[in-house]
């Protein structure tokens, strides 16, 4: 669907990320007509296509918690979502089932993999501890240094720059009008309640809008009456990406408490990544790519001696408390919230567009949304 003039939707979703299209595609899904703004060029050009595509809530949980049942309840969902999306659109997200390695290369590492087994064992989680020698006879590239392992077999990946193609094209499948290049500048809010949304391309009118900005959903203002804004803060992470030997010579997800690879059929190993507050500044810098370089090498020596042949820096979207910010507002009718996803954008993006379509089609707030409502936030200041 092109840039046409449309003045009105059902619902509005601002932001053209993973999260913004799984959205839009479920509120079609329930026969909503959605009107989706994207600022950039093409939908999903930033965090969308700088993530690594790691599902893998597992490896990275150290409790069982509300927001451990939501990542599993994410992760769970990629197989039928992949499926559906292959069927829609011919697309092959490349959902990887080879499962995903955490390694220990010190007392401390190790410890940290104990518990982390120990807890999941008892949570009845499929997860398995190798010794370095079963850790080196699963994937060979592992250093020698290794010292334990976990695996976790339902931690998996996708290939989320192949999402975001598939989802941009199931969405105008399913009747979703994209509009590029429009962003979105202000709320229009009468009595309580969303009328309008103001963008660069006019007034839309509609009674529901969606909030799924990612690192950019702080900026949105609103004239009429205000609304209480949420702080969402950019993060940087910086990713590498090497060429790989043919045949593969290495095929799990596999983290240390340092960094982690990502090897991807089509022959590419990606490494990451840093944690920066540095603001919008999409560099990749020596510093970074030093750091990145050397807990890549630390799990599989070999990384060393690859060519580099892209590199890449995103935005991951993060509220105060790290979790995401999910559902209504409770003090302006028909606005929600889908962002604050920080680290787990790609793995949240499915689940969160049925939570958020579901409670706007029923009116009725999903007990796993619960624990992200916004207004667990005193508001930063109303806008
Ligand atoms: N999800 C991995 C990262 O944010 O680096």
């Amino acid at each position: 669907m092109g840039n046409q003039e449309v003045k009105a939707a059902e619902a509005v979703v601002i932001g053209g990320g993973v999260v913004g299209l799984c959205v839009a595609r479920s509120l079609a899904l329930r026969k909503m007509k959605v009107l989706l703004l994207e600022r950039g060029e093409n939908p999903g050009m930033e965090a969308s296509s700088a993530a690594g595509g790691m599902l893998a809530p597992q490896c990275e949980a150290d409790r069982a918690d509300e927001f451990f049942e939501l990542a599993c309840a994410g992760r769970d969902l990629y197989t039928p979502f992949a499926d559906a999306l292959r069927e829609e659109t011919g697309i092959d997200i490349e959902l990887d089932r080879t499962g995903t390695l955490y390694l220990a290369f010190t007392e401390e590492d190790e410890a940290e993999i104990t518990d982390r087994y120990e807890w999941q064992r008892r949570a009845n989680l499929s997860v398995e501890k190798l010794n370095a020698n079963e850790a080196r006879e699963l994937e060979s590239w592992i250093s020698p240094r290794v010292r334990a392992a976990l695996r976790f077999p339902l931690d998996v990946q996708v290939e989320n720059r192949r999402l975001v193609r598939a989802l941009a094209e199931s969405v105008k499948r399913h009747g979703v009008q994209v509009r590029t290049n429009a962003e979105a500048i202000r709320l229009i809010i009468d009595r309580e309640r969303v009328v309008a949304v103001e963008t660069s391309v006019g007034v839309i009118h509609t009674s529901v809008v969606v909030m799924a900005c990612g690192a950019w959903s702080s900026f949105l203002t609103s004239s009429g009456s205000r609304f209480p804004g949420v702080r969402i803060e950019p993060v940087r992470g910086q990713m590498l990406c090497f060429a790989l030997p043919s045949p593969r010579p290495v095929r799990h997800v596999i983290y240390s408490p340092r960094g982690y690879i990502v090897p991807r059929r089509d022959g590419r190993v990606l490494a990451g990544s840093t944690t920066e507050h540095v603001g919008f500044e999409a560099r990749v810098t020596a510093e970074g790519l030093r750091k990145i370089s050397t807990a890549a090498t630390e799990i599989a020596p070999q990384v060393g001696g690859l060519a580099l042949t892209d590199y890449w820096a995103g935005f991951r979207p993060r509220a105060e408390d790290d979790l995401p910010v999910l559902g209504a507002c409770s003090e302006v009718a028909g606005l929600f919230y889908a962002t604050g996803h920080y680290r787990n954008g790609i793995l949240l993006a499915p689940v969160t567009g049925e939570l958020i379509a579901e409670q706007i089609v029923n009116n009725e707030t999903p007990a796993l949304l619960n624990r992200f409502s916004p207004d667990r936030f005193t508001p930063v200041g109303m806008f």
